[in-house]
């Protein structure tokens, strides 16, 4: 062996050490959630200058320690600020396996085991949401997926514009609701259709986009001119976890003959629960999808399924069919780089399959369960504590909650609700500054609101009436 292998060697066996420490650190509740600086100390403290003279791969462990400590802890049960957290062993060794094949997903020949491992998790997911014939691909992350289902609706309703663009005075609208995610006017306006031609559909007391709405607007756009092609509806919506009645929104897209998409980046897992999928029901009737197992699934970031009912649609969206790539004998069905916005792209199937062994349908559908759970005692915990409010009453996994500490409790209306956003804003950052806790917030019906999402099998009772306790302290 030589020096510089055997150098290899010890660096990877204090690496897979490293990894073991880390996972286990991620469940320690006496470990902060961050250790916060501000970016200047952070800066400092990482060294950043970078070498001209190389320091050798012996450097290289104390910046993957420095990395780590500084890191945010997303498998901590306390850390409930995003759509994702948890950390699922299988999966992070199969986001290793994909670094250490290094390959590239465009072709068969290039990447044959991601490959057919894309195909068959793409038919399994396919087969929850009802898409019997249906196709996808895994992309970058729920906002790329969202733009491509946007992508696909625009060479369907205007097929020209792949050669030629828009023709003058074209005028296509989108719709999603006033809830949605932002990627869906930012896809938008990437098309060149203008942040304007996404029309923002009202939604009812709980975030729910309405469908009356939808079809009043529809009917006011085509009357103005302009050419309705696209609705998103929102499984999970990002700040409240509303999920928009599909079926209802089907019926309405299918009377003016639109393209009707689900954006499930979030709350597609609902599908893997036979106590909640009918949160959304209707979703068979649906042309595409958005699925994110990074989020409710515990999968590492990224993990994004794009999926369509029928095959064909992402290539004659996408399709370049470069020559270099794929020769004479392309092979759709196993060369799938004409179905994406990417050239080269990473293996992002391994870690979902492997976490799929060993958990099984069933074991997804008990995490589905328990963070669904998880945030209904939460709820139920607001309800009985003296100066917590719920925002929202709906059954998602977001809860939308404000505070008032009990001097200020007397106040009312508009100086309440003034009060209210200024609490929420101040003891949410003492929280992330002293690294107990990371939750976020939002803004809801005009104020900022405190948003829990239970995002990790393991946050217990006891986590979140700390929760509790920590912001009445603040408070
Ligand atoms: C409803 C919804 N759609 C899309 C996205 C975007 O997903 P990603 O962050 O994977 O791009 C999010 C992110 O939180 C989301 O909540």
């Amino acid at each position: 062996m030589t020096e510089q292998q055997a150098e290899i060697d010890l660096l990877f066996e204090d690496a897979a050490r490293l990894a073991v420490r880390t996972l286990r650190e991620q469940q320690d509740r006496s470990q902060p959630v961050v250790r916060w600086l501000e970016p200047e100390e952070l800066t400092r403290a990482l060294e950043l200058d970078l070498p001209v003279e190389g320091r050798g791969l012996d450097s290289v462990m104390e910046l993957a320690r420095k990395t780590l400590h500084f890191s945010v802890r997303t498998g901590h049960p306390r850390f409930l600020n995003q759509l994702f957290g948890g950390s699922d062993p299988a999966a992070i060794l199969g986001e290793w396996i994909a670094t250490l094949s290094n390959t590239s997903m465009y072709t068969y020949e290039a990447a044959p085991v991601g490959t057919v491992v894309e195909a068959a998790l793409i038919k399994k997911l396919c087969n929850y949401a009802g898409f019997r014939e249906g196709e996808g691909v895994f992309a970058p992350g729920g906002s790329i997926s969202n733009l491509m289902s946007v992508l696909a609706a625009r060479q369907r309703a205007f097929p020209h514009v792949k050669q030629h663009g828009l023709r003058d005075n074209e005028r296509p609208v989108m719709f999603a609701s006033a809830e949605s995610h932002y990627s869906i006017p930012r896809a938008g306006i990437i098309c060149g259709f203008g942040q304007s031609a996404t029309v923002l559909v009202p939604v009812d007391e709980v975030g729910r986009m309405r469908a009356d709405e939808l079809e009043r607007l529809i009917t006011e756009q085509k009357k103005a001119g302009a050419i309705p092609f696209y609705v998103a509806a929102t499984a999970g919506t990002t700040v409240s976890g509303a999920f928009d009645p599909i079926a209802e929104i089907a019926a309405v897209a299918q009377r003016h003959d639109l393209w009707m998409h689900i954006d499930g980046s979030y709350g597609g897992s609902a599908l893997l629960s036979k106590k909640h999928r009918a949160l959304l029901t209707g979703s068979e009737l649906a042309d595409s999808l958005t699925w994110n197992p990074h989020k409710m699934m515990c999968i590492p970031i990224s993990s994004s399924a794009t999926l369509m009912r029928e095959p064909g649609h992402l290539v004659e969206a996408m399709g370049m069919n470069a020559d270099y790539l794929f020769h004479q004998n392309a092979d759709l069905q196993w060369n799938l780089a004409d179905r994406t916005l990417q050239c080269g792209r990473r293996v992002d199937a391994l870690k979902l399959w492997f976490s799929w062994q060993v958990h099984g349908d069933r074991g997804f559908e008990q995490r589905i369960d328990q963070l669904f759970d998880q945030a209904h005692r939460f709820r139920q915990m607001i309800r009985e504590r003296p100066g917590f409010r719920l925002i929202r009453e709906q059954e998602g996994p977001n809860v939308c909650f404000r505070f008032l500490p009990k001097s200020q409790r007397e106040a009312h209306g508009e100086e309440r609700a003034r009060l209210e956003h200024q609490a929420t804003i101040g003891i949410r950052s003492q929280l992330a500054q002293d690294g107990s806790f990371l939750i976020n917030y939002a803004s809801l019906d005009g104020a900022a609101t405190f948003r829990m999402v239970a995002n990790n099998p393991t946050t217990d009772d006891s986590d979140l009436s700390a929760l509790l306790d920590a912001i009445e302290a603040e408070g």
